[in-house]
C-alpha cells in the first residue's frame, strides 16, 4: 500500500524518522521506491541537476509536470511531492489552487510543495482545502534566492528565528501535512520540531527533524558543479559514470565492443546472393 499523509504523520507519532529524497525520471524513482523511502520530492532542483540552469527560478509548470508523470511511473509505494515551481502560486491564490491542480491531475503526484510560511498560510488552506495535500517550505527558499542574496543558513538571530517559527505555526495551523526546513540552526530546527504536530523535514537543519531530504543527485555524488555543506556523499557516481563511458570510447576504438555476444549472426550462406 502506498504511503499515505497519514501514515506519514504516524511515523512522526511514533517517533520514528520519516525518509525524503528527489527524483526527477523513471528510473531513479523506481531505485529510491524500492529503496523503500517514504516520500520521493520531485523537487525544482530540476532545474539545476538536471536542466542546467543556475536557479530553480527558470523551471516552468510544464517541465515539473513532464518530470512529476515520470517519477509517477516509476514510483509505487512512496508518495510522491510535485514542487510548485516560482510564480505557479504567488500572484494570486487562484493560480496557485489551479496550478496544484494540474500537478495533481496531469502529473498524478499525491501532493504538492510550495515555499514560504507566513506569507503562504491563506494559500496553503486554500490548496488543502480543493483537497490537495500540502507540504511548506520555509528557512532557505531557493526560489528567492536573488532576494536572499546566496545560499544562507536563515534564522541566525533571535527575530528572525521567531519569525520562522511563527512561518512553520501558521503553516501547520493551514493546513499543511509537513515542512521542510532548509539551512535551519540545528536548535532553531529542534524547537520547530518540537512545537509542531506535523512532521518538520530537515536538509541543512540537523539531526532532530522529524525526518531528512537531499537532493539524490547530491548524495549519489552525481552533480559536481558544487557539493552543498549539508551533503553526505553515500557514492562517486560522476567518477564511477567518467570511467565507464572512457573505457566505453577505448572499447570502440580498439574493436573490443561490440564483440559476438552484443550481435546476432545468421548463416553467412543466406547473404551469398546478394
Ligand atoms: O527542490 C528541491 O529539491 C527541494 C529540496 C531541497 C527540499 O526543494
Amino acid at each position: 500500500m502506498r504511503q499515505t499523509i497519514s501514515k506519514i504523520q504516524e511515523l512522526k507519532n511514533a517517533g520514528e524518522k520519516i525518509t525524503m529524497l528527489t527524483a526527477y525520471d523513471y528510473s531513479t524513482a523506481r531505485l529510491v521506491d524500492d529503496a523503500g523511502v517514504h516520500l520521493i520530492l520531485v523537487g525544482d532542483s530540476l532545474g539545476m541537476v538536471v536542466l542546467g540552469y543556475d536557479s530553480t527560478v527558470p523551471v516552468s509548470m510544464d517541465e515539473m509536470l513532464h518530470h512529476i508523470r515520470a517519477v509517477v511511473r516509476g514510483a509505487r509505494m512512496a508518495l510522491v511531492v510535485g514542487d510548485m515551481p516560482f510564480m505557479s502560486y504567488q500572484a494570486s491564490v487562484e493560480d496557485a489552487m489551479r496550478n496544484a491542480g494540474r500537478l495533481l491531475q496531469q502529473g498524478g503526484c499525491q501532493a504538492v510543495k510550495l515555499e514560504g510560511g507566513v506569507v503562504m498560510a491563506e494559500t496553503t488552506r486554500r490548496i488543502v482545502n480543493c483537497g490537495i495535500p500540502v507540504m511548506g517550505h520555509i528557512g532557505l527558499t531557493p526560489q528567492s534566492i536573488h532576494q536572499l542574496g546566496g545560499h544562507r543558513v536563515q534564522g541566525k538571530t533571535t527575530d528572525a528565528a521567531k519569525r520562522l517559527l511563527e512561518d512553520a505555526l501558521a503553516l501547520e495551523q493551514a493546513g499543511a501535512f509537513a515542512i521542510v526546513l532548509e539551512l535551519v540552526p540545528v536548535q532553531l530546527a529542534k524547537l520547530i520540531t518540537g512545537k509542531l504536530r506535523i512532521p518538520t523535514i530537515g536538509i541543512g537543519a540537523g539531526p532532530f527533524c522529524d525526518g531528512q531530504v537531499l537532493v539524490i543527485n547530491d548524495m549519489l555524488g552525481l552533480f559536481t558543479d558544487f557539493v552543498p555543506k549539508h551533503t553526505k556523499q553515500y557514492a562517486k557516481l560522476a567518477s564511477a559514470m567518467k570511467n565507464a563511458i572512457s573505457e566505453y570510447c577505448a572499447d570502440v576504438k580498439t574493436g573490443a565492443f561490440p564483440s559476438a555476444e552484443h550481435g546476432v549472426s545468421i548463416d553467412n550462406s543466406l547473404l551469398q546472393d546478394l
